[in-house]
């Protein structure tokens, strides 16, 4: 007995010792919480924005905190975000995606070199092979909103908004990007949107590692049945099938990836490039339905672009300039988009501060901005940051406004749903032509045929809105992770 008591004193020490941590005169304010290792990580997990509004109250716009045995650095000041955002020398992007990577996916890849990942994305979706894709998007949306939204009344059918959007862009995705040509022997998209749904219920308890022995069960089985579905899925080079896909299957096998991993890297793609679209979609319609004043000007907007009567493909097949519309999603995502931007420290980094304070990051430790409370929820930069307001970011007579001030300063960023620098997203402009294509062809089927919608949360927006809000923000978080990839 005596013994045990002696080992346990000194296991209790050595871990002290191991894990001790002060602060020094040149570190960010510095706050492990009471719990030994595992420090704020619950209050953390609970609800990062209210978490790290009381940090900031009390140590200003950047401190330290420990979460299950990690430190790291929160800098919440958009006007000093610059120096984390544009130095991937010292703060690496890809370790922490990695991590990500083998809990979400089990998927480790050999020899990954991810600029040339990045490189090929950015061929695909962005500059001239984005007009390509936006017309088999555009094809594919189409579709899927006949099967969807059918013109006889008699088959109708009820369904949720957050339902509705998200299946009927994941379906129209996974066409374009995965499965080709519907006739060509592609997996069903409802089988696969059926399994993905499954996945994506479980991926933040993935992200995080805590899932239940029950769940854990079921994450296998679902990402099991999601490999054998998606394992056709750009093998075989025919017309009609995603040049992005080939491209990236051959920059796997190159890299020295077998068809397992193949498989799992593939799931990671969907999950990457499907998974803010039609959440996204369903904020915007949402508030849209419910601020008619909003509706009317998106109305009025498109009905200019694109009259009744002339090719529904219009607004995906050629540039189109929507101020309002830009104004609304724009505001949407400062509502709902909730990413950390996370960075590994790998060489110690002096981080200068706009308001000319310097700080010393230490190697092994995160650094994460969280652009969501500051400035997207900044009341100094967002007047009434709670309240949707359509045209929040026109200015008065129309055009785009991008004058927003903190400290009486300009900003650089008064909003960062897609990230920025060099790891931003690569689907931004691909997001944005899809979901403006799917709201205008959606509010034309209204305009046909008064569909039914359910919507939802937004019905009851005092009870619902905050939980679901919190749901999708926690979504859109992990999502932003994996996107890193
Ligand atoms: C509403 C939809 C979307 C939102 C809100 C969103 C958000 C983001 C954010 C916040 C990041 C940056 C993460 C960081 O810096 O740590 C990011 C990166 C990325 N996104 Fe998206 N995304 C969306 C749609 C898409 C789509 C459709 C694609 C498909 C092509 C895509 C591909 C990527 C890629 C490849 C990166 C990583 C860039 C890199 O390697 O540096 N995203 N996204």
């Amino acid at each position: 007995m005596i013994w045990t008591i002696f080992l346990l004193v000194q296991a209790l020490l050595l871990y002290f010792i191991l894990t001790h941590r002060s602060r020094s005169k040149s570190d960010p304010p510095l706050d492990k919480g009471v719990i030994p290792w595992l420090g704020h990580a619950l209050e953390f997990g609970k609800d990062a924005s209210k978490f790290l509004n009381r940090m900031k109250l009390k140590h200003g716009d950047i401190f330290t905190v420990r979460v299950a045995g990690r430190y790291v650095t929160v800098l919440l000041d958009p006007h000093s975000y610059d120096t984390v955002i544009n130095d991937s020398d010292s703060l690496d992007f890809t370790r922490y995606a990695q991590v990500l990577m083998e809990r979400i996916f089990n998927l480790r890849l050999p020899h990954h070199q991810p600029a040339n990942a990045k490189e090929m994305m950015k061929k695909h979706f962005m500059g001239m092979n984005l007009t390509t894709l936006n017309s088999t998007m555009s094809r594919h949306l189409q579709a899927s909103l006949k099967a969807e939204m059918p013109q006889n009344q008699k088959d109708w059918k009820e369904e949720g908004l957050f339902n509705l959007s998200y299946s009927l862009l994941f379906k129209a995705g996974y066409l374009s990007l995965f499965g080709g040509e519907q006739n060509n022997n592609s997996t069903d998209p409802s089988s696969v949107y059926k399994e993905y749904k499954k996945f994506d219920g479980l991926l933040t308890k993935m992200a995080r590692g805590t899932l239940k022995p029950e769940e854990k069960r079921t994450a296998q089985s679902v990402r099991q049945r999601l490999w054998e579905l998606l394992a056709p899925a750009g093998l075989i080079e025919e017309a009609g099938s995603s040049p992005w896909l080939h491209a990236y299957r051959r920059l796997l096998r190159e890299e020295g990836a077998d068809e397992e991993t193949q498989k799992k890297a593939v799931l990671m793609q969907l999950w990457a490039t499907q998974g803010n679209v039609g959440p996204a979609a369903f904020w915007l319609l949402g508030y849209l339905l419910t601020n008619p004043e909003a509706l009317t000007a998106v109305k009025r907007e498109f009905s200019v672009i694109s009259p009744m009567g002339t090719s529904e493909t219009s607004l995906l097949d050629r540039p189109v300039n929507t101020p309002v519309f830009d104004s609304v999603l724009e505001e949407t995502l400062r509502l709902t988009a909730a990413p950390f931007i996370t960075r590994e420290v790998v060489q110690e980094k002096t981080l200068h501060m706009a308001d000319g304070q310097q700080y010393l990051l230490r190697k092994g430790d995160r650094v994460c901005l969280f652009p969501f409370n500051s400035p997207q929820m900044d009341p100094e930069i967002h007047h009434e940051p709670q309240k949707y307001k359509y045209d929040r970011f026109l200015n008065e007579y129309g055009s785009v406004k991008r004058d927003f001030y903190k400290g009486g300063r300009r900003l650089k960023y008064y909003t960062m749903p897609w990230g920025a620098g060099t790891n931003g997203c690569v689907g931004q402009q691909f997001a944005i032509n899809t979901i403006r294509h799917c709201v205008t062809q959606m509010l034309r089927c209204r305009r046909q045929t008064p569909v039914v919608m359910d919507l939802g949360c937004f019905n009851q927006r005092e009870t619902c809105l905050s939980d679901t809000n919190l749901e999708i923000r926690t979504k859109t978080l992990e999502t932003s992770k994996t996107h890193l990839f």
